[in-house]
């Protein structure tokens, strides 16, 4: 069995309910920060990581992603006529080696462990990452690559984890922890979505994975949990006496884009990162925090 992660695993089957009506003909994962769709942000965060083949779990009406990810002659044509260099150089990150990209069809919506246990055949006999591109990570250092880089020192499953605060804990599958060392953390439970008062801590599951191929055998089983949905959390927790779980504190800020204020804030933090909108958008917050003030 290889170590070397080359392989990602994209859940992108949702429905994205929470932005209807936005999402009744836009995939969530095409809705954009600034002018990059989510999706982009989890690509760029695989590339960065050395993820070579990219698998999408999709479902019904998610034929914008596909476009997305292709080449789109008459628009490439048109701005090459024009002379738009700098046009057709944003969209090179949209372009993919042939075969590189594939789309499984999840056909029932199971939960997130089936989700990815649709992807096993792709996936084979090696360690995977999963990214879920509702949680957007701005970091230095891409975490994906951070992880990456700690499951090298380390080959095992690995989780991202961030702390939350107590009463959010059920939006969230929750560490048990053991041995700390710094970054890395050792698993010794995990729990889908418990109630503040049920969860073993704060530290929260982020959508980001290194994953060993045991996990995929233990999503074989499709034993349901949290909601009636075979669990992605429970799988993972099989290997706790297996081939060990770490959790992992990445360095970045992680946005929620799940939810509609993660979104806005998303926008903004990345809106303000961009020089040529900085200037503009920051006099304009300032403005409306001033007037709201001055409203009070
Ligand atoms: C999923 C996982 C959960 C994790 C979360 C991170 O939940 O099941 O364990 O903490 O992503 O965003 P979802 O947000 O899909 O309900």
């Amino acid at each position: 069995m290889t170590n070397k992660v080359t392989k990602a695993v994209f859940p992108v089957a949702g429905l994205g309910t929470r932005f209807l009506p936005a999402t009744k003909s836009v995939p969530k994962e095409i809705m954009t920060l600034v002018d990059r769709p989510l999706i982009q942000y989890a690509i760029d965060e695989a590339r960065a990581a050395g993820i070579k083949e990219f698998i999408f779990v999709t479902s019904r009406g998610k034929s914008a992603l596909e476009d997305y990810f292709d080449h789109s002659p008459s628009l490439e044509a048109e701005l090459e006529r024009k002379g738009k260099t700098d046009l057709l150089k944003t969209l090179e990150d949209t372009n993919m080696d042939s075969g590189a990209i594939a789309y499984i069809r999840q056909h029932k919506p199971l939960g997130l462990g089936h989700a990815v246990w649709c992807a096993r055949r792709m996936i084979g006999n090696e360690p995977f990452a999963v990214i879920l591109p509702d949680d957007v990570i701005a970091a230095e250092k891409p975490c994906l690559q951070q992880m990456v880089e700690a499951y090298e020192e380390k080959p095992s499953n690995i989780v991202a984890a961030m702390e939350v605060p107590r009463e959010k804990t059920s939006s969230y599958g929750i560490l048990a922890t053991g041995a700390d060392h710094g970054n890395m953390v050792e698993v010794t439970g995990m729990v889908e979505k418990p109630k503040a008062e049920e969860a073993p801590s704060n530290l929260a599951v982020i959508g980001r994975y290194i994953l060993t191929p045991k996990v995929l055998e233990n999503l074989e089983q499709k034993q349901t949990g949290a909601g009636g949905e075979i669990q992605l959390t429970d799988a993972i927790a099989k290997e706790i006496d297996g081939e060990g779980v770490h959790g992992f504190r990445f360095q970045g800020q992680r946005f929620d884009c799940g939810s509609k204020a993660g979104f806005l804030q998303a926008t903004v933090s990345f809106g303000l990162s961009r020089p040529e909108l900085r200037d503009d958008l920051m006099g304009f917050i300032q403005d409306i925090v001033h007037m709201d003030k001055a409203a009070q």
